[in-house]
């Protein structure tokens, strides 16, 4: 038979004569002849009231049901009597699964995140994980449904790489060599061995690919899982993560800004029409301002500055930064969030950033100092999404990959697109997981993904 949701149920207009429901018990108390047990399918963030009373078959048992047990409950959904709740089952008959002995580590009380960290592989049975991942659900789809409307091709590009997009040498390295044994050729790894028969990693960016489809379907986007080995144990990094990354042909930075900006504000916009009632948890527990800061990025308009005026506003805040602000060094949080938070007061996007501290695939600017890079900045997150125009002069891309040291022949087919039909292009990535920090107020990073991959952290 269908099961029903228990979101479903709750949302029901009329009494049913029969339904069936299956979850996991969250608290159970016992009266003269019956039981009340609330129970949660993780289809919502409600519970449902189940009665039981003590004519059924198995009512010596059900009185052993312990928070965390998992149940199949048969029955009646009516109009409850009692106070709290429009709707609950009376039971004909409960199914019972798997009991919960009293060591279930979520008892009806208030974890710490910190705590929960270290059962990830339960926490999705709290309230609070339960709604993160609901959202981080809802906002996947939004993600595919704004690119369907607006025309885009879903592409997939690979996990498995030989090249460093970002040219930052964070890169995780993939063998299929025993490592206890690597076999040499003049005291080096001999990479004629290894699976690939070069050295190869997991990818940082789907972009470089990402590029070439863009380059013949015009505009793609690829939304999948990418890693880097930075060993920074920041609140907002993770080693694995995820990423959205549009990719659009004739197109310029002004019109890659636009896009970013309306993308960022359409999925704000769902998770506020779309998850309304896992949203007002967050709001009362984690983020009071939560709902305020959200309607107001779903309805501004972003401040577009460039760098250079940014580090003006900064040289000019008089206020003390852990790190030093001159042109040509990277902006760092703290700076993104004081010109977010303090000094505008709301999002914003900083672009034409110093050549020097971007990679090689991001266009030269006519001052031949700053390139067509762009960064959308967040309150309470900072950067969230980073994207740029694409160099698409074959020379200037030549020149710029020597500078950065980057062998032309591990790259040729990136080369090789600048010399047949090249055009104006740009892009951006959005890291998934800050958008869900930003959609749920949640703070830390480590939070908001089922599983967390960070230093040291490879549990689960
Ligand atoms: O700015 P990034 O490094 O840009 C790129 O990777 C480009 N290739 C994207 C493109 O143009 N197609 O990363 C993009 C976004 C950042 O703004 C941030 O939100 C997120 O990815 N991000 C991370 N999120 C979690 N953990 C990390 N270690 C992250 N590194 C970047
Ligand atoms: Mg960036």
């Amino acid at each position: 038979m269908n099961r029903n949701k228990i979101a479903s149920l709750l949302a029901s207009i009329n009494p049913i004569d029969f339904v069936c429901i299956s979850g996991w018990v969250r608290t159970r108390r016992d009266a003269k002849t019956f039981s009340f047990m609330e129970i949660n399918d993780g289809s919502c963030r409600s519970n449902i009231q189940v009665i039981a009373d003590d004519t059924l078959k198995n009512y010596e048992a059900v009185k052993k049901l312990s928070t965390g047990s998992a149940v199949t409950v048969f029955g009646v959904l009516r109009e409850s009597p009692g106070k709290g709740q429009r709707w609950e089952i009376e039971a004909s008959a409960i199914e019972i699964h798997g009991l919960a002995p009293d060591s279930f580590p979520l008892q009806k009380k208030r974890h710490s995140d910190e705590f929960l960290r270290e059962i990830c592989h339960l926490r999705p049975r709290t309230n609070k994980y339960g709604a993160v991942f609901r959202i981080r659900s809802a906002l996947s789809s939004a993600v595919h449904q704004f690119f369907k409307d607006h025309g885009f091709f879903y592409i997939h590009t690979p996990i498995l790489t030989g090249s460093d997009c970002e040219g930052a040498g964070q890169l995780f390295r993939v063998t299929s060599m025993d490592m206890e044994n690597l076999p040499k050729i003049s005291g080096e790894t001999d990479y004629q061995f290894d699976f690939f028969k070069k050295p190869a990693f997991l990818t940082v960016s789907g972009q470089l690919e990402a590029e070439m489809l863009a380059l013949a379907l015009g505009d793609v986007y690829t939304f999948g899982p990418t890693f880097r080995a930075e060993n920074s144990n920041t609140s907002r990094h993770m080693a694995e993560f995820w990423m959205v990354e549009p990719e659009m042909a004739f197109c310029d930075l002004d019109q890659n800004m636009a896009h970013a900006e309306s993308f960022i504000r359409y999925l704000v916009n769902r998770a506020l029409t779309h998850c309304a009632d896992d949203l007002e948890l967050f709001s009362a527990y984690v983020d009071k301002t939560l709902l305020t800061t959200l309607n107001k990025i779903a309805s501004s308009n972003f401040i577009r500055l460039t760098y250079t005026e940014a580090i003006d506003i900064l040289k000019n805040s008089n206020k003390i930064f852990q790190y030093d602000i001159d042109w040509g060094s990277d902006l760092q949080t703290e700076h993104e969030r004081y010109l977010c938070e303090d000094h505008f007061n709301g999002p914003l996007i900083i672009y034409n950033y110093p050549a020097s501290i971007k990679p090689f695939y991001m266009r030269v600017n006519d001052d031949e100092k700053t390139v067509g890079a762009m960064d959308v900045i967040v309150p309470r997150i900072g950067e969230i999404i980073g994207g740029s125009r694409r160099e698409d002069r074959f020379d200037v891309l030549s020149e710029r990959m020597a500078e950065a040291g980057l062998k032309q022949d591990d790259y040729w087919w990136y080369l090789e697109s600048r010399r047949y039909g090249s055009v104006p292009h740009s892009g951006y990535g959005l890291g998934f997981d800050r958008l869900i920090m930003l959609i749920t107020g949640i703070t830390n990073i480590r939070d908001v993904i089922p599983f967390p991959r960070t230093p040291g952290n490879i549990e689960f």
